[in-house]
Formats: C-alpha cells, structure tokens, sequence
C-alpha cells in the first residue's frame, strides 16, 4: 500500500488523485526556435520523471492529459509527431511501469487514434493490470464532456440488461461508468503554462478538485516545479461545499 503524501510536501489534506494539463510544449519550443514536436518531445520525457515524483510523494493516482479531442485539429504533421512519441514512450518506459508496479490506464476514445497506438496501448495496459497500489492515467482522445455521455450510454445498455438498476444511479455510482472507474475523484488539477481553463479535462471527477495554475512551460515543469506546485494545494482550506469553519 502507497504511503501518504511525506516531507517536503506535508501531508495536512490528502491527495490521492493529481490531474495535470501538460499544456505549452509549442511556446515553449518557439522561444528556442524549435519545431512544436521538438517540443512534444522534450515533453514527453517530463512525463515518466513527474510519474516517478509522485509515485515518490505517496501520490497513487495521476493522470496526464496527453490529447484531447479537439487535437485533432492540430496540422498532421504534428498528430502523427504526438502518436509516434505516444508509441515510443510506451515501448520504452514499460519496463519502468513493471519496475515501479505502475498501472496503466487509458481514458478517452481509443478507437479513434492510429492502430499502431492502439495495439502498442493494448500491450501496455494488458502488461500492467496486474498491479494495483500506482496508477497512471493517459488521457487519450479525451473529452470530458464526451465521456460523461459515454458513461451515459454505458448504464443505459446497462439497464437494459438488467445488470444495473436505474434506482442505484448517484454520484458515486456514475463514476463506476466512467474511463476512470478504478480511480477516484481528482483532488487537484494542475494546469502548467499560464492558461486558466480546465479544457474539458476530467469534468466529472474534478467536481470539487483544487486548481494549481503555473506559469512554467511543462518541458520546463521538473519535480521541483511539482513540489511548489502541491506546497500551494497543500494551503487550500478543502471544503467540499460545506461552510467555512
Ligand atoms: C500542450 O502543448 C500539449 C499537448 C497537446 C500534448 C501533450 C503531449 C506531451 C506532453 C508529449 C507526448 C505525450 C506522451 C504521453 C509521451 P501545446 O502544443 O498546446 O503548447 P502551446 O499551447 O504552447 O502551443
């Protein structure tokens, strides 16, 4: 079992889930006049250190937004540039999700995205669901909103078969719907870059998540940046919609 959150960050409020918009990897290569997918690629290898730091805080789940559904918007150039290092990173740092008893789990629409992807992602998540105590959640073709009606669609066809009961539906009900039914709810969303949006990440399970907004570009967001940034989740007076004490 995963230790709680310990020193330099104390452990005051809990923090299970972290959820992190690793946004300005294309500002952060135009400032050096680097390619966008140089960017992306500087990136990715913040990905498996910022995994291996909260693993090390006591942090069991993270999840990383790595494409949303409105990347698709982006020039193919870059798409596939994204894909390719999906691919790589998967195939390179699986031995460290087995060293680390790390899961993998992906949220979004997997059907959607390249097959080499899907077949390097089924590898992945079929290596790995044998753990249980770190989880690493790669939002995928993601869209919060979508996978609300996802989840929407699933307890109907759920109904119909009568293997749930519309009567049982609540909150903590519907979560067992969602792509991170294993996880749960968000405890704090950081968003690196500067930008002031949730973008459709994890709107469900962010309901009542603390907001870490930083200014750093996320190839510039090292393990130190994430201490700072939980140092300020680590002052937030969590409510929960219950009145000031
Ligand atoms: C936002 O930066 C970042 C993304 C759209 C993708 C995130 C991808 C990675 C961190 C690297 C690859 C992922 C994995 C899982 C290995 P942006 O392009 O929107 O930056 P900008 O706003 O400065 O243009």
């Amino acid at each position: 079992m995963a230790k709680s959150l310990r020193p330099p960050v104390t452990s005051n409020i809990p923090l299970n889930h972290l959820a992190i918009i690793m946004d300005g990897n294309g500002r952060w290569a135009k400032s050096r006049g680097l390619s966008r997918i140089q960017g992306h690629a500087e990136g990715a290898k913040r990905v498996i250190e910022i995994a291996r730091a909260s693993q090390k805080l006591g942090i069991r789940y993270l999840s990383l937004f790595a494409f949303s559904t409105e990347n698709w918007h982006r020039s193919k150039q870059e798409i596939i540039g994204l894909f390719t290092l999906l691919n790589k990173f998967l195939k390179q740092e699986l031995p460290t999700l087995h060293q680390h008893r790390i899961r993998l789990i992906i949220s979004g629409d997997l059907k959607g995205i390249p097959l080499t992807s899907q077949r390097v992602i089924e590898d992945a998540l079929k290596q790995t669901e044998q753990y249980s105590d770190y989880y690493l959640n790669f939002c995928i073709n993601y869209g919060g909103q979508q996978e609300i009606i996802y989840a929407t669609k699933r307890i109907s066809e759920a109904v119909n078969k009568k293997v749930f009961d519309l009567k049982d539906l609540d909150v903590k009900s519907f979560h067992r719907f969602l792509d991170t039914a294993l996880m749960p709810p968000v405890d704090c969303v950081i968003r690196t870059s500067g930008e002031l949006r949730l973008s459709n990440f994890l709107l469900f399970q962010s309901a009542y998540a603390e907001l870490v907004f930083v200014k750093d570009y996320w190839p510039d967001f090292t393990e130190k940046v994430l201490i700072k940034a939980l140092k300020a989740y680590q002052q937030r007076q969590r409510r929960f919609g219950h009145a000031h004490e």
